[in-house]
């Protein structure tokens, strides 16, 4: 069996809140669980689960911008509709072909990573933090 696409969570990751950065770095974890699941039951189980713990952070995300009055918040919730959307559709295989699950996720998380959280959420906390 081949050796399971891993993501590594690093503290340069951190924006600097503490209920944002640690929902990020389980976002991460609950990434990693599918990452290394094969069986169709327990996949679709922490499908699921990456599924709705992604929701509810862009719900607390969205609820942190809007209550320090960011202005671009509605920019930023197609932001994260969009990475929903892109969500389903990386596991839609997933009755098929876990691993073009695995694949599909690990290559969506990191690039996520690189434009959502350290650009996209930066520039919007740096906003509402000054
Ligand atoms: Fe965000």
């Amino acid at each position: 069996m081949p050796e399971s696409l891993q993501l590594e969570w690093k503290p340069e990751y951190c924006l600097g809140d503490a209920l944002i950065d640690a929902q990020h770095e389980r976002l991460f974890a609950l990434a990693n669980v599918i990452l290394k699941t094969t069986d169709l039951p327990g996949l679709m189980r922490a499908n699921l689960d990456l599924a709705n713990y992604t929701r509810e952070h862009f719900i607390a995300e969205e609820n942190l911008m809007e209550a320090r009055g960011y202005s671009k918040i509605w920019e930023h919730r197609g932001l994260h509709e969009l990475w929903i959307q892109k969500l389903s559709l990386a596991s839609s295989p997933i009755a098929s072909d876990s691993e073009g699950v695995h694949i599909a996720l690990h290559k969506l998380m990191r690039g996520w990573v690189l434009q959502h959280i350290l650009v996209e959420d930066m520039n919007a906390l740096k906003k509402i933090q000054s």
